[in-house]
């Protein structure tokens, strides 16, 4: 229809219509170019170019995974995947970096630590196959972290980073001390700090961590007012549900009570700051 239209235009005004040319966003699996950013032997932060097929010629296989099969409601999908562990093991890092930041193409933020990519054998996907029945999102594209058949992860959002455009080496410490600082010492908070960080930061930024897919939580709601936090509450099971249009059931990935950590969690922060 598009290209009818565009060329009906082109008709009619003689000129060809500049938007009616550009490129469509990248199909599902195609090529795309991403970043590797790493500090390199005189400290300075420096930024690769690479493509799929550079990360496939680590060595490419095509696997399955229940877990994301589970996440996305999904079955039978398939993969094209690359050891994560062996692309990190290219890399000679001299700083203490113990994890990996990923920067998306649609404002998400993942971080994975490299723990978890070793105990996970965790991998990155260049191609994505879906069964013709299920319907893909937006964000759905590579690269994509896979937790490979046979791994078990706990089950959280932090698991299913896709859409990325970057992958930066940095420490876990200088990443989450700005949110640590403020949690207090409760154990509520803190365990709401560790749901927080395993399933909404990566949308919901706080304190210039994190992505800004959703909206800032703490400007939205005012946590030290009662019918604000139930509203948070209903809120996110309006939005986050399993039939979220676009497959952002972050329902799934926390109980009631983690939702109340939460709570407590982002109550002890707006009394000491605001973001
Ligand atoms: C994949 C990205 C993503 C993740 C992960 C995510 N959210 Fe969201 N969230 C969104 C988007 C997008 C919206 C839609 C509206 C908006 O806030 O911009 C939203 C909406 C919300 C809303 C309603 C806000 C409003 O303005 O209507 C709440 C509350 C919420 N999220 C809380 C959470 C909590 C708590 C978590 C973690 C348990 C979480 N979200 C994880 C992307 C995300």
């Amino acid at each position: 229809m598009k290209q009818i239209f565009c060329g009906f235009l082109a008709l009619l005004t003689g000129i060809w219509v500049s938007a009616c040319s550009t490129p469509e966003k990248p199909e599902l699996g195609e090529q795309r170019i991403f970043r590797i950013t790493h500090a390199d032997s005189a400290g300075r932060m420096v930024s690769e170019i690479w493509t799929a097929p550079k990360l496939e010629s680590l060595g490419s296989r095509e696997i399955s995974s229940e877990y994301f099969d589970r996440a996305m409601h999904m079955s039978d999908s398939r993969f094209s995947a690359t050891s994560f562990s062996r692309l990190v093991k290219g890399f000679a890092l001299k700083r203490g970096e113990d994890a990996v930041l990923l920067n998306c193409f649609d404002d998400y933020q993942g971080i994975l630590s490299l723990d978890d990519v070793y105990r996970y054998d965790l991998r990155l996907v260049t191609k994505i196959k879906l069964t013709s029945s299920s319907s893909r999102p937006d964000w759905l594209n590579p690269l994509l972290i896979l937790v490979p058949d046979g791994k078990r992860p706990p089950f959280q959002e932090r698991f299913m980073t896709a859409n990325i455009r970057e992958l930066k080496f940095v420490r876990l410490n200088d990443y989450y001390t700005p949110l640590e600082k403020i949690a207090g010492d409760s154990p509520q908070a803190q365990e709401g700090l560790e749901v927080f960080k395993n399933n909404c930061l990566f949308c919901h930024s706080l304190k210039g961590r994190g992505g800004n897919k959703g909206a800032r939580l703490l400007q939205e709601y005012n946590f030290a007012n009662d019918s604000d936090r139930k509203r948070f509450l209903a809120d996110f099971k309006k939005f986050h549900h399993k039939d979220n249009a676009d497959k952002q059931d972050v329902e799934q990935f926390v109980t009631e009570g983690k939702l109340e950590r939460i709570v407590d969690y982002l109550k002890n922060f707006s009394e000491k700051t605001s973001d």
